[in-house]
């Protein structure tokens, strides 16, 4: 089963051609494309809708025959053609799905609708990664979601906590513009925190954290940020010492105070749920510090933890192919939690 995949959720035009063979099946990705309008937005501290959205327009079409092309594969070989439903910004997903139609019908080959934050799940299935086992706990970080998933099986999935307010790369990506560092924030605090060479004299919040849940917040972390950067205490350290060594030492600071967050909901999940793997997904989990501390975690409690590839972690098209390819019947249907954004049909 090949299948041709497109992704064009927000700011990232992907297609790939992936292969699906054999029980319980593996899945081998034979291209995979991508073109990005991610600097366009980097001086607005985030996406800028309408940008996005042409900038899908013009990449689209070079993209998916560069990446049929790569892949060595026929159009005629091509079983079907798969595409982000959504969630996601409006304006490029339309470019994404009304160009899947269009291909789909002038090939004559069967079109799968995608649930884009099920797909960032299903990088995890990706070659050359044993199966994940199921039942499984999912931690999906990314711009726009912050959620835990139990996944009973391949198509029950149960919505089990999640973020009240802001998501995990949301909160990243406001504290990096706070701090003065452009779009996409993440990556930003990461090369800052590694730079720090000791700890923050200015203490974050860790919101929830204590809490018998599996809820979550961001929002008042990030307001805790913006309140120590606009301090007198603040401006006096960075008067007095290097400002960059204040920065590079709040960004570590702010980094641990999510990261610690994650963990500790995600352990409770374990704890709840008892499941056999754990499945990390998203493009905040690409964030070494996240990936290490969850590694340190999960082996103590003796589960199996699932991490895809850097480069399936952000926005790809190899994961909705993925998606496609595990789940064709669905995701249409999925609704991973109420009012989750989004998608067009
Ligand atoms: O999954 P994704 O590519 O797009 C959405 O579906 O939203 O996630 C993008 C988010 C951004 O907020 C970005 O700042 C964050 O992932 N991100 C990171 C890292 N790389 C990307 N956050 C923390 N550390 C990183 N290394
Ligand atoms: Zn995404």
């Amino acid at each position: 089963m090949i299948v041709l995949a497109i992704e064009s959720t927000c700011d990232e035009t992907g297609a790939a051609v992936a292969k699906g063979y054999g029980e319980p099946m593996a899945i081998e990705i034979l291209s995979d494309v991508k073109a990005t309008s991610t600097k366009m937005h980097a001086k607005y501290g985030g996406i800028v809708p309408e940008i996005a959205a042409r900038e899908q327009m013009i990449s689209i079409i070079p993209v998916i025959e560069t990446a049929i092309e790569n892949s060595g594969t026929r159009i005629e070989d091509i079983d079907s053609i798969a595409v982000t439903q959504g969630p996601g910004l409006i304006g490029s997903l339309l470019i994404g799905v009304e160009t899947a139609k269009a291909l789909a019908l002038a090939w004559k080959k069967p079109l799968i609708k995608v649930n884009h934050m099920a797909a960032h799940v299903f990088a995890n299935w990706i070659r050359p990664l044993v199966t994940p086992e199921l039942p499984a706990i999912a931690l999906i970080v990314s711009g726009g979601h912050t959620d835990l998933i139990y996944l009973e099986g391949l198509t029950v999935w149960k919505w089990i906590g999640g973020t009240r307010d802001d998501a995990a790369g949301e909160a990243f990506d406001k504290a990096a513009r706070v701090m003065g560092f452009p779009y996409p924030g993440g990556p930003q605090i990461e090369v800052l925190s590694k730079k720090a060479k000791g700890e923050s004299k200015f203490k974050l919040p860790r919101p929830m954290i204590h809490e018998d849940n599996l809820e979550m917040s961001f929002s008042g972390l990030k307001t805790a940020l913006v309140q120590v950067v606009g301090s007198p205490a603040f401006a006096e350290a960075t008067a007095r010492s290097s400002r960059e060594q204040v920065i590079c030492a709040l960004a570590r600071e702010f980094n641990q105070a999510v990261v610690d967050v994650l963990i500790k909901k995600t352990m409770k999940a374990v704890e709840l749920y008892q499941p056999k793997s754990v499945l990390l997904a998203g493009g905040v989990a690409a964030n070494a510090l996240l990936r290490e501390n969850l590694v340190a975690s999960i082996k103590y409690l003796g589960k199996k933890l699932f991490i895809p590839e850097l480069k399936y972690c952000t926005d790809n098209a190899a994961m909705i192919a993925a998606c496609a390819l595990m789940r064709p019947d669905y995701v249409d249907s999925l609704k991973l939690r109420p009012n989750s954004g989004l998608e067009v049909g």
